[in-house]
């Protein structure tokens, strides 16, 4: 895992000077969408757009086509990255996850931000070679061969290749025993730089599988990309003075507490664990998704990554230093693309990807796996507190109050009346404006 490397130095570049936009909470969406053309220097008409997407491209993307389907596009503010002030579009229909990041981002921010890495772009395609008679001679046999290999996959993948990335490494593992009896399993470690890289990993296996199956003497039966990414991991961290903490009756020290106890809930205890991630994976998710990236992808690689140790457990870890800081870290493997697939086509993809400034894969990753540290906070400093129904409560309330025309000081009276007597409806939210 990373390990903090000190509090870097808060930058920004040219577009904007801050992801730090006070009230855009409260803000009408118009205001919300001149901010972020601001920050970004052009409108982010993809975002801003009704669908982003039109009809007729998604016609394009996918087959039977008959429509779209439209998910809630938020921007969670206050993200400070490796020193760098970056607004993330978080796509998701679930109530206070963009909230509960731009919070936990605002808290980090105070002891510089995140601190991310993210390594290079290798994926790993497998063929499986059935068939066989002896397995280590098949197995010696790939391995001197490693050369005419690589050669051989870079021959069929010449783009990859002329962007910097391109067969890395190959690895041969045996089974002596499978339901249908020995088999071996040719590992390809492939470099896809800036894309995903599951068309150009497929490709390049399907067209080697004949020489695997020459060098063998076997069938070559699946040729297929592997969502376990972990040649592909990034990792981010936070350390947090527990003063920042502090809110309502809570001391920073007990909310700093706090979280590490419920951490460790699902460091031990696998049916906790399963919803501590899906907590990382809201925030992750969100941007994956907002960025035209494939999120089942992202899904299946964080919670096998999980499990790698034979026992599913925490992706994250919180712990506190000899300082009395709460730190937290995460790491992930992250298949994401900058270029090619729907992110290369959607108008809302490439916005999203213009807000953030970024264009390297390995920067995406850094953002996503930092949102995914903040979302895991948002959710355990709510569990380990007041609970996620007050914060959720309050969230709705104030949404329904800006929905009937509050604005300003208004926000807070109305939402604070309809929680108080326990009525969160439009209609009174529009009754109490009127009185
Ligand atoms: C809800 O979408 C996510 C949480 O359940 C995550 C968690 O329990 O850590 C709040």
């Amino acid at each position: 895992m990373v390990s903090n490397i000190g509090e870097p130095e808060v930058k920004s570049d040219s577009r904007q000077t801050s992801s730090r936009i006070p009230n855009f909470y409260d803000m009408g969406l118009e205001e919300r969408r001149a901010r972020l053309a601001e920050a970004a220097g052009r409108p982010l008409d993809g975002l801003a757009g009704p669908d982003g997407l039109d009809v007729s491209l998604a016609d394009s993307m996918i087959e039977n086509v008959v429509g779209l389907h439209s998910l809630p596009l938020g921007v969670a503010t206050n993200f400070v990255v490796n020193g760098r002030e970056v607004l993330v579009p978080m796509a998701i229909e679930e109530p206070s996850v963009v909230a509960g990041a731009s919070y936990m981002a605002k808290i980090v921010r105070e002891s510089g931000g995140f601190v991310a890495e993210a390594d290079p772009s290798h994926m790993i395609g497998q063929i499986q070679v059935l068939d066989l008679e002896d397995l280590s001679k098949a197995q010696e046999a790939l391995l001197q061969a490693e050369s005419q290999l690589l050669e051989a996959a870079d021959r069929a993948g010449p783009m990859m290749v002329a962007v910097g990335g391109g067969a890395r490494a190959i690895e041969v593992k045996t089974f002596t025993e499978s339901p249908i009896g020995p088999m071996l399993v040719f590992y390809l470690i492939y470099d896809t730089v800036d894309a995903m890289g599951a068309n150009s990993v497929n490709t390049v296996l399907e067209s080697i599988a004949p020489l695997i199956e020459a060098l063998t003497g076997g069938r070559a039966h699946l040729r297929i990309l592997s969502n376990l990414a972990d040649r592909r991991l990034a990792r981010a961290s936070c350390t947090i003075r527990p003063g920042v903490l502090a809110f309502g009756e809570f001391t920073g020290e007990a909310v700093r507490d706090g979280v590490v106890e419920a951490w460790a809930f699902a460091a031990v205890d696998t049916y906790r664990a399963a919803t501590h991630n899906k907590g990382i994976m809201n925030g992750v998710d969100a941007v994956v998704i907002a960025t035209g990236n494939d999120w089942r992808a992202v899904e299946a690689g964080a919670h096998a990554y999980a499990a790698r140790s034979g026992a599913y457990t925490s992706l994250s870890r919180w712990w506190v230093d000899e300082q009395g800081s709460l730190n937290g870290e995460l790491e992930i493997p992250l298949a994401l693309g900058t270029i090619g697939g729907a992110t290369g086509v959607h108008p809302g993809a490439r916005d999203a990807l213009t807000l953030m400034g970024v264009e390297r894969a390995q920067d995406l990753a850094e953002i996503v796996v930092s949102v995914g540290l903040a979302q895991n906070l948002a959710a355990l400093r709510a569990l380990a507190t007041e609970g996620i129904q007050r914060g959720h409560m309050g969230l709705h309330a104030r949404q329904l109050a800006i929905a009937a025309g509050a604005k300003g000081s208004q926000i807070d009276e109305v939402a604070g009346a309809m929680i108080e007597e326990d009525n969160i409806l439009l209609e009174r939210a529009e009754e109490l404006l009127k009185l």
